[in-house]
């Protein structure tokens, strides 16, 4: 039964939210796992769809796992096949994260190609290019990425195009395992990218540069890694999400079990626009501006803007005092969500890769549609704001990354509902 989600405007927010584990951290650690010669636990595992589809993924190659309470335990050693088929890549991209460590584990496995998306074409040739260098050869046959290396991965020197994040984070997962030393050039910065070194480098691996854009990595010669237990960093989108959640309805909020650090370009524009904060050790709460102000935004990779909040900001800039330049620049097509914001009355003008933004614009309910994960979290904080009741339909995209949506704003003070089509 499909759902959506009705939001009855014009609430102020209060109070405190506790923000999940990452997702986009989440999902490679559990790849990872499949380098893994023992159980491991993965603890602050958010309950979101997308982390389902890859626990799928995994057991139907074969592990054995379990989810409860936010807490994934999962044995990959009964491992048999190095197939991740169409039926279930097609979910969901990620699943790509399975290419590097299956072909360094069994030297040679086959993956579907996960296809276009909502948010732009999302080629993998980077993926592949970097395998290709480390010795593997790879063919595309019938939608499938078939790859081998039977001898091996071998280490080599490999400088990325463009900065990749999971990119970076299958060439990572094969170089663990690889015969001798991979040099990587230009690797993501993303604290996601990080927090897999961390794992790799706690089972044993010899990674030098960690959070820096060079990483040197000593392989195991093929041998499976002794992975020790790990939490899983907060979600640093999902806490952007509720900063812009607090800021468009210039509230008093409070969001918990984050790392501030992790929040730094989001905090610094916010500032910019207006909004105070009072920083803790673990928590942000952002404090109501005297007046809301304009800003231009270029989306980069970490540690500038990111695209994963472009859309919150976007809803955020259309309440402003002013006119904002929103610039995507790592997605051609990350601007799905203009055309349901107009449809609340947004005036939005888009050229190429940039969005003009006009503030101070009432925003008025509509049924309005999610067309991928953050366009939809764009349009539950325009909701906020807009007079009368707008549903938000298609709310899967938004189960696939937002942890207890309605529960999490409902306690915030909102008027909101999931319901039945
Ligand atoms: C990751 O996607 C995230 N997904 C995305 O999160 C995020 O938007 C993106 O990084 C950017 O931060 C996960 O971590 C699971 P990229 P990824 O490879 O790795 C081009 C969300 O909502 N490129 O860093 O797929 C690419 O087209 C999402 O949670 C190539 O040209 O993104 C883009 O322009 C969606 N060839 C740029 O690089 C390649 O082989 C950056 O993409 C790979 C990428």
């Amino acid at each position: 039964m499909l759902e959506y989600l009705s939001i009855e405007g014009g609430q102020k927010l209060k109070g405190s939210v506790s923000i999940s584990g990452a997702k986009n951290a989440a999902l490679p650690l559990l790849a990872a796992s499949l380098l893994s010669k023992n159980t491991i636990s993965l603890s602050n595992v958010p309950n979101v769809v997308d982390v389902k589809t890859l626990l799928k993924l995994l057991e139907n190659l074969g592990a054995t796992q379990s989810f409860q309470n936010r807490s994934v335990k999962i044995d990959t050693t009964t491992v048999s096949s190095a197939c991740a088929n169409y039926d279930i890549v097609r979910k969901m991209r990620a699943s790509i994260l399975t290419l590097g460590p299956l072909l360094a584990r069994f030297g040679h496995c086959e993956v579907s190609m996960p296809g276009g998306c909502a948010i732009g074409q999302r080629p993998i040739d980077l993926h592949l290019k970097a395998l290709e260098q480390m010795g593997a050869v790879i063919e595309l046959k019938q939608g499938y990425v078939v790859a081998k290396a039977p001898d091996g991965l071998k280490g080599t020197t490999i400088i990325f195009d463009k900065v990749t994040v999971t990119g970076s984070e299958n060439i990572l997962m094969a170089a663990a395992l690889a015969h001798g030393v991979t040099k990587l050039v230009n690797v993501a910065k993303e604290p996601e990218v990080v927090q897999l070194c961390e794992l790799l480098r706690d089972a044993g691996v010899s990674i030098d540069g960690i959070g820096t854009a060079n990483l040197t990595i000593v392989g195991s010669y093929g041998e499976l890694l002794d992975m020790k237990d790990i939490e899983v960093i907060p979600d640093r989108i999902e806490a952007g999400t509720y900063l812009c959640a607090g800021a468009i309805t210039n509230s008093k909020i409070t969001i918990t079990d984050v790392i501030p650090k992790h929040l730094e370009s989001i905090t610094l524009k916010l500032q910019q626009m207006g909004f105070g904060f009072e920083i803790g050790e673990k928590s942000i709460t952002i404090l109501p501006a005297e007046k809301m102000k304009a800003s231009d935004i270029e989306t980069s990779e970490y540690p500038g803007f990111p695209t994963d909040v472009q859309a919150q900001f976007m809803a955020l800039c259309t309440q402003v005092d002013g006119t904002s330049i929103i610039d995507e620049r790592l997605f051609e097509n990350r601007f799905m969500h203009v055309s349901e914001l107009a449809r609340m009355g947004a005036n939005i003008k888009l050229k190429g890769h940039s969005a003009t933004v006009e503030g101070d614009t009432k925003l008025i309910c509509a049924d309005v549609m999610a067309t991928d994960l953050r366009a939809s979290s764009a349009l539950i904080l325009a909701a906020l704001v807009a007079q009368g009741t707008t549903k938000i339909h298609r709310i899967y995209h938004l189960d696939r990354g937002y942890e207890d949506l309605e529960g999490k704003f409902s306690a915030l003070g909102a008027k909101i509902e999931r319901l039945e089509e």
